[in-house]
């Protein structure tokens, strides 16, 4: 077993593979169900690896993206982010508890990605429970839900 890192304790709480369900919904879209695998491995470094795969309730693969989390002192976090969708996000924010809330430092774009402006993030766990909230301002709405989830570790 690798040793975790020390800087890296006030988020190893987040370790382990997390499975559950999640609903998304936005103005411009029909609201939907998926499911989610998400994992949060580290490597011995004071870095957490983060993959996130999702599918819809026929099995068939929807949204993914991969990243890493750094810690900041005890009491924050930043996120670093990258989706298939040429879509990029790097987070900062405040660790409450086992409360990450994360607000976009900046969103970047391919020249063929959907537009999106901004992003916020809450993950929380409760024992072996994750729940999360994902808020966007994206292809010309403002800033609201997207995606919601709990998942099971
Ligand atoms: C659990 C993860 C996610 C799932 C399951 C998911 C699912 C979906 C689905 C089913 C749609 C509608 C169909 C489509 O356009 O493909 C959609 C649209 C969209 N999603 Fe997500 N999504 C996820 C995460 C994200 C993230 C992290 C972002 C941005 C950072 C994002 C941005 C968008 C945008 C911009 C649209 C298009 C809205 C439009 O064109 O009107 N999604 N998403």
């Amino acid at each position: 077993m690798t040793e975790l890192a020390p800087p890296l304790e006030p988020l190893a709480f987040l370790l382990g593979t997390w499975r559950g369900r999640g609903r998304g919904d936005y103005p411009t879209i029909e609201s939907f169900e998926y499911d989610e695998e998400i994992t949060f491995s580290h490597v011995g470094k004071p870095f957490l690896v983060y993959h996130q795969r999702t599918w819809d309730l026929d099995g068939r693969p929807l949204h993914t993206e991969m990243g890493y989390v750094r810690p900041v002192g005890t009491d924050g976090a930043e996120f670093v982010i990258a989706q298939p969708t040429g879509i990029t996000e790097i987070h900062a924010g405040p660790l409450d508890g086992q409360t990450l809330r994360l607000a976009t430092q900046s969103v970047g774009v391919s020249p063929t990605a959907k537009e999106v402006r901004a992003v916020a993030r809450t993950i929380s766990v409760d024992g072996d429970t994750m729940t999360y909230r994902l808020d966007m301002e994206a292809v010309g709405q403002p800033l609201q839900f997207h995606l919601e989830a709990e998942l099971r570790r």
